[in-house]
């Protein structure tokens, strides 16, 4: 028993150890290297720019953590590298994890910084409170952190466009849509579905180069704007994906009133993130997600389902359930 408890407790404690491991293989792009074939230690070393010293023991490393295989000498991915982390490939999920290596690794080592003050860690830390206009403020960081959300919320933007029953709605707007992969799994599940993506200004191109990708540009429209100044597009479905958690209690029950506002009678508004599970003490990822808001926002939070779902009955939402998704992810629903 005590030997299980430490085991537990050094595998977290040393987590980083395997955690930068993988970042790094992403950086240097290990999977995108054995994408292409298999390649033995020597070649991959040459190929990779790696010490001798080093080489052996990151890539068996890499295989003991299962991310690679050795056979024969050889090393290949494996299927889940092969398919999310070969960066040719447009189910590649590692901008969240090249993000992850390049901002949140260094500006995690301030945590206790940030517990004890109260104050955001990354690139706001001196100076305005809005951490998007510092992030979009170069056109290579809006472009990493756009396509990281669409690595951290792929898997939820599928069960979203499988599980909601969209044969009862037409339209959908997808409010802070950023890459616009949600509306577009939406609209790819769905072909009666047309939809919008709504966020500011700056997003519209890499939006639309994403959406025109996928063949959608019949169905689905950038509508750029700020939702702090304005109404939201109206649509039979407002959907709203890591937002809420970006912005304090007073901004999140405002944007929890303008998606009524945008909604008809009967329309439906999805809310979905790492939701945190109503006794706070079983979904780690949402609560960790929740200090990375302390890290990365003046005064973001996560939030439970029974404290979202209060929002919308504040707001006149008549019904409103929380229904998982996948891994830490849920969605709340509330129905006008
Ligand atoms: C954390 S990201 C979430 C992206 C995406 N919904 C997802 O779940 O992957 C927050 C999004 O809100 C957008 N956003 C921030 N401030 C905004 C504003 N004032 N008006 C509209 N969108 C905004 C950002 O540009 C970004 O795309």
């Amino acid at each position: 028993m005590d030997e299980l408890r430490q085991d537990h407790i050094l595998q977290v404690g040393l987590g980083f150890w395997a955690s930068k491991t993988l970042l790094s293989a992403v950086e240097m792009e290990v999977f995108t290297e054995l994408a292409k074939h298999p390649e033995d230690l020597e070649t991959l070393q040459g190929r990779l720019g790696l010490h001798p010293r080093s080489a052996r023991d990151f890539f068996d490393a890499l295989v003991a953590l299962k991310f690679l295989e050795r056979r024969d000498g050889r090393y290949y991915n494996t299927p889940g590298t092969d398919f999310f982390l070969d960066k040719r490939k447009p189910s590649y999920i590692g901008g969240v994890l090249e993000m992850a290596n390049r901002r949140l690794y260094p500006f995690w080592s301030h945590l206790t910084t940030a517990l004890r003050t109260g104050l955001p860690q990354n690139e706001i830390r001196e100076g305005t409170p809005n951490p998007f206009e510092v992030l979009y403020a170069e056109p290579a960081r809006l472009k990493e952190f756009l396509r990281a959300m669409t690595g951290v919320s792929h898997g939820a933007n599928l069960a979203i466009a499988r599980k909601f029953p969209w044969s009862r709605y037409r339209t959908a707007v997808d409010v802070g849509t950023a890459q616009g992969d949600l509306i577009t799994q939406v609209a790819l599940a769905n072909p009666h579905m047309e939809g919008i993506g709504f966020d500011l200004p700056e997003v519209g191109p890499i939006f639309e180069e994403f959406v025109e990708m996928n063949g959608l540009s019949g169905r689905i429209k950038f509508v750029p704007g700020s939702f702090m100044q304005q109404p939201l597009p109206k649509g039979d479905v407002i959907m709203m994906g890591h937002v809420l958690h970006d912005w304090n209690l007073e901004i999140k029950r405002m944007l929890v009133r303008r998606a009524y506002e945008a909604l008809p009678q009967g329309g439906a508004y999805i809310v979905y993130e790492s939701i945190i599970d109503d006794d706070r003490s079983a979904n780690a990822f949402g609560l960790l997600m929740s200090l990375n808001m302390l890290i990365e926002t003046s005064d973001g939070f996560d939030y439970t389902g029974a404290d979202c779902c209060a929002w919308m009955q504040g707001a006149g939402f008549r019904e409103t359930r929380v229904e998982h998704l996948v891994g830490p992810d849920s969605m709340v629903i509330g129905i006008k």
